[in-house]
């Protein structure tokens, strides 16, 4: 009889490749690896080998760049996605698609478990388990293997376990600080080392994406975006497809030191952590859709479309992206932005990003209502009979309460 099979999630990192061994060994099963590219980096090159040398059966390497953005980048930016009001969800929105990936590539090659490089201690275990369960809840029951949950190693052990199945390790240099850094094209998360004292300021070397201010240009950078219903689908005139745009204007925003967040994060496990992120591009297309949404949607729509980003964000948080409740989000949204589409503005400038014009065919600013200048054609004299009514209630409340009590 042929072995079960188990499915890895594999980066090709020392983790995820020590976990090839760790598998066939504890759970004597066949590993297939699954190479997911989300954008961003590292490179891939090579990951295939790194697998087979540590003993997986079979390596798949699947680009998902254009089902990431389409799918859930771009609806986690239509929707106002951002954890805590600084934190655009990047690895939040990619665990989900990687956890849909699992469970297809199981299906497909006929595996009995998943596998996925999580700990006990983050939110990345609940996105991907909830996901999967979620996902196979019908059919073939998938067993879900953590092994970093599950094996109880430390640093030095995972090095000690890395030698003895003879896999090379990476060199690090005595004081070289080694980061845990998750990334795709929305950006990274990076953690662990000197962040791990709140007060101590991010060394230089937890950056790779920004430049630090003090050697950005001294000349601000203006970048004009265009939307359509709410995607962004053209920087500085032309039209791109959603990852390159997003690639070039990493680059672009991160050479003015844009996208750096220093957050103390409340995890959905109920640690406080610290959290470094890089996310240039994010930085610049949210600002750049609120201000478009400033332009084309009334006071109460816009209201209520910010009070359902917060909820949005928790749910993209917490792993609850497959659930009817985000479904119906997303409908919302899609329905708010219809007429979300025109141009923005965005003036990058020493690690600012500072909206300076917008534009829409639905625009509803009016320049002859808005202006004091001669061409006002707001009617003044309506305004003492709006304002008669609309301190009706207020006025009798007064009449007969208030004033009577202070007699
Ligand atoms: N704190 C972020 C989140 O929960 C990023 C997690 C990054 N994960 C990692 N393995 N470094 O979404």
């Amino acid at each position: 009889m042929s072995k079960q099979k188990c499915v890895l999630a594999y980066s090709g990192g020392m983790d995820s490749t020590i976990s090839v061994v760790w598998i066939r060994e504890q759970y004597d099963m066949d590993v297939v690896t699954l190479t997911l590219d989300l954008g961003g980096g590292p490179e891939l090159e090579g990951v295939e080998d790194r697998a087979y040398r540590a003993g997986a059966s079979q390596s798949l390497v699947w680009d998902v760049k254009d089902e990431f953005v389409s799918e859930y980048v771009f609806r986690g930016l239509k929707a106002g996605a951002m954890y805590e009001d600084v934190y655009p969800l990047s690895t939040a929105l990619g665990r989900p698609l990687m956890a849909k990936k699992l469970v297809e590539a199981a299906q497909k090659v006929g595996a009995s478990a998943v596998a996925h490089g999580c700990t006990g201690k983050g939110n990345d275990q609940v996105r991907f388990d909830a996901g999967i369960k979620t996902l196979a809840a019908h059919g073939e029951p998938l067993r879900i293997v953590a092994p970093a949950r599950e094996w109880g190693m430390t640093r030095d052990e995972e090095k000690a376990y890395a030698a003895r199945a003879g896999l090379p390790l990476r060199e690090v240099g005595e004081d070289q600080r080694v980061y845990s850094i998750d990334r795709n094209l929305w950006g990274q998360a990076i953690e662990g080392e000197d962040l791990e004292d709140i007060w101590a300021t991010p060394p230089e070397d937890a950056y790779s994406w920004t430049v630090p201010v003090h050697r950005t240009p001294s000349e601000p950078e203006e970048v004009e975006i265009a939307f359509e219903c709410g995607s962004p689908v053209a920087l500085n005139g032309e039209s791109l497809g959603g990852v390159t745009l997003i690639d070039r204007l990493n680059a672009i925003a991160g050479s003015h030191g844009v996208g750096r967040v220093d957050h103390l994060e409340n995890r959905l496990v109920g640690i406080k952590s610290r959290e470094v992120y890089e996310t240039p591009a994010a930085v610049v297309l949210h600002a750049a859709l609120r201000a478009l949404e400033t332009a084309v949607l009334t006071r109460e729509q816009q209201r209520i479309k910010w009070q359902l980003a917060q909820t949005y964000s928790d749910l993209v948080y917490d792993g609850r992206w497959f659930s009817q409740l985000r479904e119906n989000l997303d409908a919302f949204t899609d329905s708010a932005m219809r007429y979300a589409t025109g141009e923005v503005r965005v003036r990058l400038h020493k690690g600012s990003a500072v909206v300076a014009g917008r534009r829409s065919p639905y625009s509803l600013y009016d320049f002859g209502l808005a202006t004091y200048s001669t061409q006002d054609a707001f009617q003044h004299d309506s305004a003492t009979g709006f304002i008669d009514i609309y301190s009706l209630p207020a006025r009798t409340q007064s009449r007969t309460q208030t004033m009577r009590e202070a007699r």
